[in-house]
């Protein structure tokens, strides 16, 4: 490793300073929305305005003070899904659209003015069961579904557009300099219109303030789900001010858990479910995003005066979801359920299904930051066969390259990389190795050499290409974002180019937020500059997604098209389900990472990202033998099931811990392994049906309100339950059977229960979990 990488290694060591990560209160376009909305001015729809096109009806919306008008449109897409999109009718440039999210342009259905008196219009669809009442003055949408306003939008008067302006240095020399250019520059800097400050970083924005806003009104909803990443629990909090839940790619260390910062990925989408109705809102935005949320619960009031007695009157609970991204427009998309399984189908109809993983990716995977050499991989893999413990993949960290040159090998440590992979290959075995976007600047590295000749770093905005610091020390870093960058990264992995891999060799993406080292909150300047000149701050969300894209399309390519790829990213944006599988970055070897592991990977799930996992034991320190253990036990029963361990870290193999252990850990991967044909079934269905392969209670038993918040135990698909156990020296653990009209099993002991109650069910450390068949 070179001096640039152990500096860093030991930065990294170090538990997560809160102060490298901005909160709300230091995030300007927050601080400008909340200083604005106070005024509490409307925008008015001008229905006299509405045309009506082959696929979307259109109308301006104006703000009362500024007068400047905004372009609404309104499309109906099959399936009950209604979308709004908002932009400035004449914006100075165009302003970003995130492209290649939509699997196709949706089908939209042709959408009627089906009524309306002076001041509102309403839309339907022919069938007419979804409508969509435009009021307006002030401007208001709700969505009405079997008769019932389910959504109102901007019935809080939320809606905040900035529009783009010329930028400053024009204005300056129009303007005549005086006394009072001072103070209005003071302004300017604290509401960070054109420069904004954080710690010795100054983001100089190109094009100036162009923040957006919207609110949504969920009536009769009190459990939201959703918008992942965050190490929190699976129903969303009601946020405070300066709180909200933060959509920011980044790259945090040992991430502290129950917090709203934005880690690894984002997914601005969210579900609402209540008694006969579940909805979705996707926010289709790739700039940085905040997510407040607050529910209003059910009040009943008596009305004294009314009619001889008393009356009561029950208000309904509600809760209000205001969404804030820095730059782009809205686009949101509205899924109109009505079922859970409805808006699972809706949402892949937009953004597609889970890829089907290759069957050996769903058996066991064993990783460690890092194996050292050829000999090292050689002892591991001997290890299992030895302990008899059944296992598919071996991974590679960073240090198996020359240097941290990705597409290269260290020539010391793995001198024969094919002899080492015909090795795994004859146990039917694989190999995964990382390969991240950050890019070595040497001269002498072929990758580096074609890429900087070709254009395809991202660049400054003077128009260098840009250079941050990373594991290999000085770094540029491949646009993905463009196709061409897409299409010759793709061909790196041919095995003709990829110098000693074969196919059984597949691949990590990994440290692609982008991470960069001593960068602004640890990742890329906002103001660097991608393909067709877009800021990074546009569309950072997405950078990781475009990565694992390229790379998948690399594997496939180079099967010619014959085998699946197998592709784990760190960072994920809706419909990364199609390129692969996700984990939940660097979490703790802490019985409290464990218990989080659970609502964190139900909330991917119920996002798209079926296949998606938690390193077992705990990334970070070591685990004591009972929580690797119980971390084995649970992780058998997650999708994506990989044991890793950060560098300074124990060894951990299964067999270290003592027999009693190894036996534990050993029946922890068998079983596994007997549930593997139900394991690739469920990713089956999840592929061509959209249902999610683990299930938070609340989707199999949409009915039961005692489900709505329940997540420490969770459904695979509609037959088994688990219930991991996730406390040191448990003796019994609750366990909720929901369904009054069920019957549970033990699928060991066959004993059985009645649902629609907790048991409390004795538990030793071989007791794995409690999983009941129903
Ligand atoms: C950070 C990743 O989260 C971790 O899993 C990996 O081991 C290190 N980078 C080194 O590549």
């Amino acid at each position: 490793m070179d001096a640039a990488g152990k500096e860093e290694i030991s930065v990294e060591d170090e538990a997560v300073d809160k102060n490298v990560f901005r909160d709300c209160t230091k995030i300007a376009f927050y601080r400008r929305q909340k200083q604005q909305l106070i005024k509490k001015s409307t925008y008015q729809a001008v229905l006299d305005s509405i045309t009506t096109g082959q696929d979307s009806t259109r109308f301006q919306i104006v703000h009362e003070a500024t007068k400047i008008p905004l372009m609404a449109e309104i499309y109906g897409i099959e399936r009950n899904i209604f979308r709004l999109k908002i932009n400035e009718e004449m914006p100075l440039k165009p302003r970003y659209e995130v492209p290649d999210v939509l699997t196709s342009k949706p089908s939209t259905v042709r959408l009627i003015s089906c009524s309306g008196d002076s001041g509102n219009v309403v839309l339907a669809d022919e069938k007419g069961d979804l409508k969509c009442h435009i009021t307006a003055k002030p401007f208001k949408v709700d969505l009405v579904s079997e008769e019932e306003v389910v959504m109102s939008i901007n019935s809080l008067g939320q809606l905040y557009f900035e529009h783009l302006q010329v930028p400053q240095k024009q204005r300056a020399t129009k303007e005549n300099e005086s006394a009072s250019v001072d103070t209005a520059k003071e302004n300017e800097d604290d509401l960070g219109l054109w420069e904004e400050k954080f710690g010795n970083f100054v983001d100089v924005k190109a094009n100036g303030p162009a923040s957006i806003g919207l609110d949504f009104s969920l009536h009769g909803f009190e459990h939201l789900y959703g918008i992942p990443q965050h190490a929190e629990s699976h129903q969303l909090k009601n946020t405070s001010d300066g709180d909200a839940y933060r959509l920011y790619n980044l790259d945090v260390y040992g991430y502290k858990i129950h917090d709203k910062m934005g880690i690894y990925g984002s997914i601005p989408y969210l579900l609402a479910h209540k008694l006969g109705k579940t909805v979705g809102i996707f926010w289709l935005n790739a700039s940085e995003t905040l997510v407040e949320i607050n529910t209003e619960p059910a009040v009943e009031y008596t009305l004294t005066q009314v009619g001889p007695a008393a009356a009561k009157q029950k208000v309904r609970c509600r809760t209000d979801v205001h969404w804030m991204s820095e730059s782009g427009i809205i686009d949101v998309f509205l899924l109109a359920g009505p079922t859970p399984s409805d808006v699972f189908r809706q949402y892949s109809q937009l953004t597609g299904t889970q890829a089907m993983p290759p069957l050996f990716s769903l058996g066991y995977h064993q990783c460690r930051w890092n194996y050292e050499d050829e000999q090292d991989v050689k002892a591991v893999d001997a290890g299992f066969d030895e302990h008899d413990i059944p296992y598919d993949v071996m991974w590679l960290d960073i240090e198996h390259t020359e240097g941290k040159r990705y597409f290269t090998w260290d020539k010391k440590r793995f001198p024969n990389p094919k002899r080492m992979q015909e090795l795994l290959r004859s146990k039917k075995r694989k190999l995964v190795v990382i390969s991240d976007p950050h890019i070595k600047t040497d001269p002498d590295y072929s990758v580096y050499a074609k890429a900087k000749e070709q254009g395809f770093f991202v660049k400054t905005r003077e128009g260098a290409d840009f250079e941050g610091i990373c594991w290999p020390g000085l770094s540029s870093y491949l646009d993905f974002t463009n196709p061409k960058v897409r299409e010759w990264y793709a061909g790196l992995f041919a095995f003709s180019a990829y110098q000693g891999s074969t196919d059984v060799l597949f691949i990590w993406n990994d440290m692609n937020e982008p991470s960069v080292f001593r960068g602004p909150e640890q990742t890329m300047q906002k103001n660097a500059v991608h393909h067709g000149n877009w800021e990074h701050r546009e569309l950072h969300n997405i950078y990781g997604f475009y990565q694992q894209m390229a790379t998948a399309e690399g594997l496939i390519q180079r099967s010619k098209g014959k085998e699946r790829p197998f592709v784990l990213t760190r960072s994920f944006f809706a419909g990364s389900q199609k390129y692969g599988a996700v984990w939940t970055g660097d979490n703790t070897a802490d019985w409290s990472y464990l218990r989080i592991s659970i609502p964190m990977l139900l909330t991917l799930s119920i996002t798209g990202i079926s296949f998606c996992g938690a390193d077992v034991g705990g990334f970070i320190g070591n685990p004591e033998a009972e929580l690797l253990v119980r971390w084995y036990q649970a992780g058998a029963y997650q999708p994506f099931f990989r044991g890793h361990a950060t560098m300074n870290t124990k060894r951990r193999e299964p067999w270290l811990f003592g027999e009693e252990h190894t036996q534990l850990i050993r029946e922890a991967i068998r079983e596994r392994y007997t549930l593997l044909p139900y394991w690739y079934s469920l990713f089956y269905h999840a592929h061509v049906a959209s249902q999610p392969v683990m299930r938070p209670l609340w989707v199999e038993f949409p009915d039961d309100l005692q489900t709505f918040g329940v997540e420490d135990e969770y459904m695979l698909g509609s037959a088994l339950l688990v219930h991991p156990v996730t406390e040191p020296k448990a003796t019994e653990v609750d366990v909720f059977l929901p369904g009054s009209d069920e019957v549970w099993y033990d699928s060991k002991t066959f004993a059985h229960w009645e649902g629609g109650r907790t048991v409390k069910i004795p538990v030793a450390l071989d007791t794995h979990w409690e999983p009941v068949g129903a």
